[in-house]
């Protein structure tokens, strides 16, 4: 897709301080320090677009950047950071869950995961979130160039049989690229359905 402009529109470090809902939304989510950040750049084909760091839970506030002036990517704050493991939920809050259950332009959510590491049982348990809440989710295998391209092969044949037919899995590197082209390919069509969620 042809990233013609991309601005930082709106933080939201509270439920209160959410933009007004407007054009589509796909947010994208997953464990901290994952790679959400630099996807998000590595997208718009802009660096320093979404802050980036080495150190996990950067990220502590959900950032809007519209794009073409026509829709919005959201970065959502990592999960699985300084949460113990008898933390039920998904650890995020009320800012989050409040996000992804209330917000009535959100289209789907990309789930970031690390190729290497595959899905753990947090992801499990988004997914499973997200499907009660009848979203859209599709997985990115981010981190691609740090596994060999068999290594890769081999590790997004197991991703997909796992998943299964109903969501959509793309192999990702916020370093080369690859993968850009088929991620824009699954968000373009969750932000071109014309009907809003739950129906
Ligand atoms: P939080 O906001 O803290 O949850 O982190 P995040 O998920 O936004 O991760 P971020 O994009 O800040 O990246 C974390 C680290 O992973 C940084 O050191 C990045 O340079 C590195 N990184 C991200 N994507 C890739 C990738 O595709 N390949 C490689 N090799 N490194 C990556
Ligand atoms: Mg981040």
């Amino acid at each position: 897709m042809r990233v013609r402009a991309t601005r930082f529109v709106a933080a939201a470090p509270t439920p209160g301080s959410l933009p007004p809902a407007g054009p589509p939304e796909v947010a994208v989510a997953g464990r901290s320090n994952v790679g959400k950040s630099s996807l998000v750049n590595a997208l718009t084909g802009h660096r320093g677009l979404a802050r980036t760091s080495r150190t996990p839970g950067r990220t502590r506030q959900l950032n809007f950047f519209l794009v073409n002036e026509e829709f919005l990517l959201v970065d959502l704050p990592g999960y699985g950071f300084a949460l113990g493991p008898e933390e039920e939920r998904l650890g995020w809050g009320p800012l989050v869950e409040g996000y992804l259950e209330g917000r009535t332009t959100l289209r789907g959510v990309a789930l970031v995961i690390d190729a290497r590491r595959g899905i753990e049982a947090d992801e499990e348990q988004l997914l499973a979130y997200l499907a009660g809440l009848t979203l859209p989710a599709a997985v990115v295998a981010t981190k691609v160039d740090k596994l060999g391209r068999g290594a890769t092969r081999v590790a997004l044949a197991a991703l997909a049989e796992r998943l299964g037919p109903g969501v959509p899995l793309v192999g990702f590197s916020a370093r080369t690229g690859d993968g850009r082209e088929a991620l824009w390919r699954v968000l373009r069509a969750w932000v071109a359905r014309r009907r809003p969620r739950g129906e």
